[in-house]
């Protein structure tokens, strides 16, 4: 089961006409799809997109037989043209983000993506496409891989733990959760009250290994272009190398075409495509309580301008 954050908030913030026709690029278990197909009528479209092949036989199982609602498996990152195969360029009235993973990538062992599981190391949100974690830690550069903790990971010691890793993988093969949590555990000077020693080396390994924030880059961009005028992006981002670039990303869209200050003779410069809509909303207390996901959550919400 996964419990979605920002449920009501965030299919609100989409300000859904009953004819709508709208995106929920990451379906996961279809919480906000169930929300937003609730709003819709007769006329109103859903098309949710997810990478994982499980969150696919979800929605069929769940949806498949509802006329107003599509599955796509692939990355939001396509979405222009999955939306172009039904025809709906510039016409997309909302437009759902709600990134990273969902409990049951999580809570499913096999899945490779929790440091506290055992499990094959794998991390792919499509296990079907590109390389494993374990087959990338086989034979990437240690260099290659302190940048990766370091840059998406956020961690102080990636050259120490890439070291480690390095030094680990002549013995014998790190394919397993619990090897490398262990490894990365071992690597580092102390521990952080709170928060398991390998939370930061896992999150760096799983956002390269799905190109996680490329992916973001490349929805975003869509999104705006898909977007009727008056059409609404939403996106739930969970931490901060998330959050800054949807932030940067709706601010530079705002501002339209920058122009040199010193122009010989005075252009007009194109308007920003999008207005943010309100400030950035974090879950409240009560669902922070009842849900520890929700506790780093942010959403940001942006309108097309015609
Ligand atoms: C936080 S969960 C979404 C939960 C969903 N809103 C719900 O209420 O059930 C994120 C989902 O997005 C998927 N995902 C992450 N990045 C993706 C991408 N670039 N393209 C498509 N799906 C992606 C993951 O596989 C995961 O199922």
């Amino acid at each position: 089961v996964h419990e979605t954050v920002l449920l009501e908030g965030a299919v609100e913030a989409m300000n859904i006409a009953a004819d709508a026709r709208c995106i929920d690029g990451t379906y996961g278990r279809g919480g906000h799809s169930a929300v937003i197909l609730g709003r819709l009528g007769e006329e109103g479209r859903l098309m949710a997109i997810d990478k994982d092949p499980s969150a696919i036989v979800d929605a069929r199982e769940r949806f498949g037989s509802d006329e107003r609602f599509e599955i796509v498996q692939g990355s939001f990152a396509d979405m222009s043209s999955f939306a172009a195969e039904q025809g709906w360029e510039g016409q997309v009235n909302a437009i759902l983000l709600d990134l990273g993973v969902s409990s049951p990538q999580l809570d499913v062992a096999e899945r490779g993506f929790s440091f506290s599981r055992s499990g094959a190391l794998d991390m792919r949100m499509n296990p079907d496409q590109g390389q494993s974690a374990a087959e990338w830690l086989a034979g990437a550069e240690e260099k290659e891989i302190a940048d990766v903790l370091y840059i998406y990971g956020e961690e102080r010691h990636s050259r120490r733990i890439a070291r480690a890793i390095t030094r680990a993988r002549e013995e014998s093969p790190i394919n397993n959760t619990l090897q490398l949590a262990e490894i990365v555990a071992d690597a580092l000077p102390r521990r952080e009250r709170g928060k398991h020693p390998a939370t930061r080396s896992f999150q760096g390994i799983r956002i390269f290994i799905n190109r996680e924030l490329e992916d973001l880059e490349k929805g975003l961009a869509a999104a705006v272009d898909l977007l009727a005028p008056g059409g609404r992006l939403v996106v739930i981002s969970f931490h901060s190398l998330e959050d800054r670039i949807v932030k940067r990303f709706i601010k530079r869209e705002s501002q339209g075409e920058v122009l040199p200050r010193r122009l010989p003779i005075p252009g007009e410069a194109a308007a920003g495509r999008l207005r943010a809509v309100g400030k950035p909303v974090r879950p409240g207390e009560a669902e922070v309580s009842a849900n520890p996901r929700a506790r780093s959550a942010i959403m940001r919400v942006a309108e097309r301008l015609s």
